[in-house]
């Protein structure tokens, strides 16, 4: 749940007759620093200029799907957008539901139906005018299983008169075509670098980050257009460094393998000795590097190595993408990395 809705006091009441102070509760700065309101949106400029034509001119909330990466605003954005409709009548109009929750079909239309049941009403304590329709927030979208989303599909007709939805996923693709004809689709792109640059200028400035200007342009290139990671990124530094934070902290924290391990996989797979690539491979699992960023780096290099034929990186990368399928289906990493490494021998000792 986000800190605005669980009202964001660092000070709770005790159980027993003397009041305690609880110690100050440390926000992420992911939640510290999410956007308040629409206007605090960076970048996305179409979705947002529908919020603002929604809020301004008083038009028509339809029903919206935000699709794009991870940590681009679609949470953010639509929790801007009900925080500004509904004010302090939020906590009742809005309702949230994520894959963390229990996601079976039969839970979906239990809650939605319950909760778009009661009618809303168009005034808002403060006087404000405020939409009379309820919001359902359903992240994570795409981790639905087709028959959910058919079912979903037909609750968002049924209530469709007292209730807007808003979907949120990253693959567009997983979601069913009666869903997406239904709703205003809205892609999130990845955030240029000068946003995030300002963001991140703007943290550093007001918690006081001890971060040299190098550091900063690496963990903006590391997070590649993923705010999350990079404002994570800066408060694990922050808290780890007392000294001046350098570009091979920021590579330490975003756990990047250095460039000299992907090399040396290479020059192995070059070299015919199967069994010095196999335990490369294994040193870099075993000191604890994922092999999606594995996989990435190993990408770059290939594609930038102007030793290997167009053809050969052909065969490289089209098995570092079956690899990346797999492991998002639930393969295993020490598999999808032999996989890769194979073929990267057969290419490359031709
Ligand atoms: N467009 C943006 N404007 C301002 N801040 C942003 C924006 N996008 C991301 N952020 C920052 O990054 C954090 C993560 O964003 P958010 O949770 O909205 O991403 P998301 O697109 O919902 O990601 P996911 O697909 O992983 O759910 C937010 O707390 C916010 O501080
Ligand atoms: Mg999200």
């Amino acid at each position: 749940m986000h800190a605005f809705l669980k009202g964001g006091s660092g000070v709770t009441g005790s159980t027993g007759g003397e009041k305690k102070k609880a110690p100050p509760r440390v926000l992420p700065w992911i939640e510290k620093y999410r956007p308040k309101g629409v206007n605090d949106v960076c970048a996305q400029e179409e979705v947002v200029a529908m919020l603002k034509a929604v809020l301004i001119e008083g038009k028509e909330l339809p029903n919206m799907l935000f699709y794009g990466p991870p940590g681009t605003g679609k949470t953010s954005t639509i929790l801007a957008m009900a925080r500004d409709m509904f004010g302090n009548l939020m906590k009742e109009r809005v309702c949230e539901l994520n894959a963390s929750d229990e996601r079976g079909i039969a839970v979906v239309r239990e809650k939605v139906k319950n909760f778009a049941m009661t009618t809303a009403n168009s005034q808002r304590a403060d006087g404000k005018k405020c939409p009379n329709f309820k919001l359902i927030i359903l992240d994570e979208a795409d981790s639905m299983t087709k028959s959910a989303q058919e079912a979903l599909r037909r609750t968002m007709e049924v209530y469709s008169k007292g209730t807007r939805f808003c979907l949120l996923c990253n693959y567009v693709s997983r979601i069913i075509d009666p869903i997406t004809s239904r709703t205003a689709k809205f892609r999130f792109r990845l955030l240029p670098k000068e946003i995030q640059y300002n963001q991140i200028r703007h943290i550093k400035e007001v918690e006081n980050v001890n971060i040299s200007e190098n550091a900063v342009e690496e963990l903006i290139s590391v997070a590649a257009g993923d705010m999350r990671r990079a404002v994570n990124f800066l408060q694990s530094l922050h808290r780890l460094h007392a000294e001046e934070i350098t570009p091979d902290d920021v590579r330490d924290v975003a756990i990047l393998c250095p460039d000299g391990k992907i090399s040396e996989v290479v020059n192995s797979a070059r070299s015919k000795s199967y069994d010095n690539l196999v335990s490369k491979v294994k040193g870099l699992l075993q000191d604890g590097y994922p092999a999606c960023q594995f996989m990435e780096q190993l990408m770059d290099a290939i594609i930038a190595d102007e030793g290997i034929e167009d053809g050969q990186k052909v065969n490289i990368i089209n098995q570092i993408g079956k690899a990346d399928h797999a492991l998002t289906d639930g393969s295993d990493e020490n598999v999808q990395m032999m996989a890769i490494v194979s073929v990267l021998q057969r290419e490359l000792s031709r």
